[in-house]
């Protein structure tokens, strides 16, 4: 069983580290949500995006998704750990840009983006609203911001019912969902997280 995280993760550093252990539970991870992710991301209403931001890549699963959905865009994957770019950039290849970069403050490396999005980030980040508008005011027009987390796990795996002081089943649920600029006109409205 994974331990829990330490009460308090110094800002932009992963609560689970970022040494092989972390990585090769992010790749597992990845596996199990792929069918979801690809799902959600094929559904993005964005046409011809030239950026596309991939916030928190970790090891770039997601970035992979991203550069498949949009081959014509320039798909750029953005993670705090020096060792998660590193591994995703062995997996991408020039299927995508990478940076080392904080995206919890500040001008996001690529913007002004007509996909910003993310995975399983916002757990990690301080004050995560205000981050997120922030991020949709980094948009190009009818651009989007799309956020994919988890709503709540349900298992029957005794350990981790433990772990998770949860009830019992066998689904693991997804949400996510995607923002609009501000300026997006009403009928955009559906889009709202
Ligand atoms: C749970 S992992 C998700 C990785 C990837 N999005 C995925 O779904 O496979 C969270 C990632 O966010 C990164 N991260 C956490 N805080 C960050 C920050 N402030 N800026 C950039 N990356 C951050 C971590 O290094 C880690 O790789």
């Amino acid at each position: 069983m994974t331990a829990p995280p330490p009460a308090q993760v110094p800002p932009g550093r992963y609560a689970y580290g970022d040494d092989g252990v972390a990585i090769e539970r992010l790749l597992l991870l990845a596996e199990i949500f792929e069918p979801a992710t690809r799902e959600f991301v094929a559904s993005l209403p964005v046409d011809d995006p030239e950026v596309v931001l991939d916030l928190g890549c970790g090891p770039g699963a997601t970035t992979a998704l991203l550069a498949e959905r949009f081959p014509e865009a320039r798909t750029v994957g953005l993670d705090a750990s020096s060792a998660m770019i590193e591994t995703a950039r062995t997996g991408l290849g020039d299927r995508a840009s990478l940076a080392v970069a904080d995206v919890s403050s500040g001008r996001l490396p690529g913007a002004p983006a007509d996909v910003i999005y993310a995975r399983l980030l916002l757990a990690h980040l301080p004050r995560p609203l205000d981050v997120v508008a922030a991020w949709t005011a980094q948009l190009r027009p009818g651009g989007v911001v799309a956020l994919d987390e988890v709503e709540r796990i349900v298992t029957d795996d005794l350990i981790s019912r433990e772990y998770l002081g949860a009830g019992h089943g066998t689904a693991s649920r997804p949400r996510h969902g995607a923002v609009r600029r501000p300026d997006a006109r009403d009928d955009d409205a559906s889009w709202r997280l």
